[in-house]
């Protein structure tokens, strides 16, 4: 009798980073080969695991566990197969078991517990790996119980401002309205910034779970997911999983017969950097030209369409869920003062090991950017790294042993931000970087008040001034002066922080900004 030959399971990344970087024609050329010596393969598109230097990163499933292989490419595949990569064979691009590699091992994935694992877009994949059973808690749970646990948790905002969320789901519970809504907010405009992209990509049920939940809590019955439209496969695969969700009643009415009710869909931004900004997007989700809305009111009490609106980042509602499945107390039992749990950190720019760490807050960033990131990518020694974004301020080696910490950051004007770190080696022009900010807001000005519509175009004008040597010590006096009004009468952080890379720049690196009477050596701009 003839035994049936189990197919050998081999996971190739459909994300737009692998792609990006060959994985279809990988994934053709395994399906070609494979059939061509009459090998039985089961190909599953799952995600990247986050070591973006190590994609095309294929891998096999073993009785010992995953063995990967990579950066692969298509004329690598038949000698793949010829070295015996259906039982995990040796080969000059075996990196042996990937749960091993030592990146991916001294994390701490919470939120990113599946990435790269499951089929990001296979809803019994993610039921397979704890998906659902924060919700199944939830509705069982009274609402008030719901969000006592995101309070207790300590979960704050990951977009950027860091408020707590239990206590915006609580406000928006509290408020008055027929209809509330939660808005998630997929803009991700910081530079170095690809997390809510990885969730949208490679695991979008934690999402959509975690907005149910939020639904669930507060008593919205509608959801929006606002994506950013650079990113088309985030939105296929969001797209995918929202409809393998009404298919097996975990959206739409009656949910799992809870009598909860929960809709959502996603929509595409334009790409406007200030449509990240809350109240713009609301503006941008309505119809409306992305402008800034004055405050008060709240979102929390009249958000979109006027009605009350939770919104809240990828990364904090994509957390939610396995703070409803493990308890707040596992959640809150990472990190450190009153930054709790885990923070995706996005290492970028030049690094030689960039990606995705997910770290308990408190990790240093000279662990980050050496233990982690395997320092500059050019060999070159890190002077700079800025984190936060395009607002986020400029940190010297001095600062590198700081703790990831909302608070201890912020005591030195840094800022953590969505968690994306840039990296700059010793080419670096400060002063360059410093009038890149002030162009990135005069660009990026949704052009409502007059400190960020003009004060950033004077300050591209004084930063010059200053770099040729015009009467430098006024320039500079002049330059502080204009932070400190965009500083204090900026309507919102766009303006209000574009001085923060400024002033960084302006503090640590004076140098770089008497070029013309040092006769320095000309210094390299690193994009951002
Ligand atoms: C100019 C500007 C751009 C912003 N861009 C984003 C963004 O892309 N994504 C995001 O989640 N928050 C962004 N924010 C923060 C949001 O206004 C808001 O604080 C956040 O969506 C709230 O969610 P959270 O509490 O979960 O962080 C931006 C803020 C400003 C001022
Ligand atoms: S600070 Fe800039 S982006 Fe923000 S409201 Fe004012 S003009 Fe618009």
């Amino acid at each position: 009798m003839n035994a049936t030959k189990k197919a050998v399971t081999i996971y190739v990344p459909r994300d737009s980073t692998a792609v990006s970087l060959g994985a279809d024609e990988v994934a053709a050329a395994i399906t070609a080969e494979a059939a061509r010596i009459g090998i039985d393969v089961e190909l599953i598109r799952n995600s990247s695991r986050g070591m973006f230097w190590l994609e095309p990163l294929v891998e096999v499933a073993t009785d010992a566990g995953r063995i990967g292989y990579g950066p692969v490419q298509p004329e690598d595949v038949a000698s793949l197969f010829a070295t015996g990569l259906t039982h995990g064979g040796e080969h000059p691009l075996s990196l042996h078991l990937v749960e091993e590699i030592s990146y991916l091992k001294n994390q701490e994935r919470l939120t990113f517990a599946r990435a790269g694992i499951t089929d990001p877009v296979n809803l019994a994949d993610y039921r397979a790996h704890d998906g659902y059973k924060g919700l199944s808690n939830a509705l069982a749970m009274e609402p008030a119980a719901i969000i006592a646990a995101v309070t207790d948790s300590g979960l704050r905002g990951r977009g950027g401002a860091a408020f707590p969320a239990g206590i915006k789901w609580k406000t928006v519970s509290g408020a008055e309205g027929e209809q509330k809504y939660i808005v998630c907010n997929g803009d991700e405009g910081d530079s170095g910034t690809f997390a809510d992209r990885m969730v949208c990509e490679g695991d979008p049920f934690v999402l959509i779970e975690g907005m149910t939940i939020a639904g669930v809590a507060v008593g919205a019955t509608r959801g929006y997911i606002y994506l950013r439209c650079e990113y088309p496969y985030g939105e296929r695969a969001l797209n995918e999983a929202i409809k393998a969700a009404y298919a097996a009643n975990w959206l739409g009415a009656n949910i799992q017969g809870s009598g909860k009710h929960f809709d959502l869909e996603v929509r595409m931004g334009a790409g406007a950097y200030i449509c990240g900004e809350e109240t713009s997007l609301l503006e941008s989700l309505e119809g409306k030209r992305g402008m800034v809305r004055f405050k008060p009111p709240l979102p929390a009490i009249k958000g979109l369409f006027g009605c009350p609106t939770v919104i809240n980042n990828v990364i904090t509602l994509a957390s939610v869920p396995i703070i409803l499945d493990k308890g707040s107390e596992h959640y809150k039992n990472f990190g450190v003062g009153r930054s709790r749990g885990t923070l995706p950190v996005q290492l970028a720019g030049n690094i030689k090991h960039g990606g995705l760490v997910e770290k308990a807050f408190g990790v240093s960033l000279r662990d980050l950017l050496y233990t982690f990131g395997g320092g500059a990518l050019s060999g070159r020694p890190i002077r700079t790294v800025q984190v936060g974004g395009p607002l986020g301020a400029y940190i010297p080696d001095s600062q590198f042993d700081l703790p990831l910490d909302y608070e201890a950051y912020a005591k030195l004007n840094n800022m953590v931000g969505h968690g994306g770190i840039t990296v700059f080696d010793d080419t670096v022009d400060m002063a360059e970087q410093a009038r890149f900010s002030m162009e990135f807001c005069a660009t990026e000005s949704c052009g409502k008040c007059t400190p960020c519509r003009i004060g950033s175009t004077r300050g591209m004008e004084v930063i010059d001034r200053l770099v040729a040597g015009d009467q430098p010590v006024k320039q500079e006096a002049l330059l502080r002066d204009l932070c400190d009004t965009m500083l204090a009468g900026s309507l919102c952080a766009l303006g209000g922080m574009a001085p923060f890379p400024v002033l960084s720049a302006l503090n640590h690196f004076p140098e770089d900004f008497q070029k013309s009477s040092q006769q320095q050596t000309p210094r390299v701009r690193v994009a951002s």
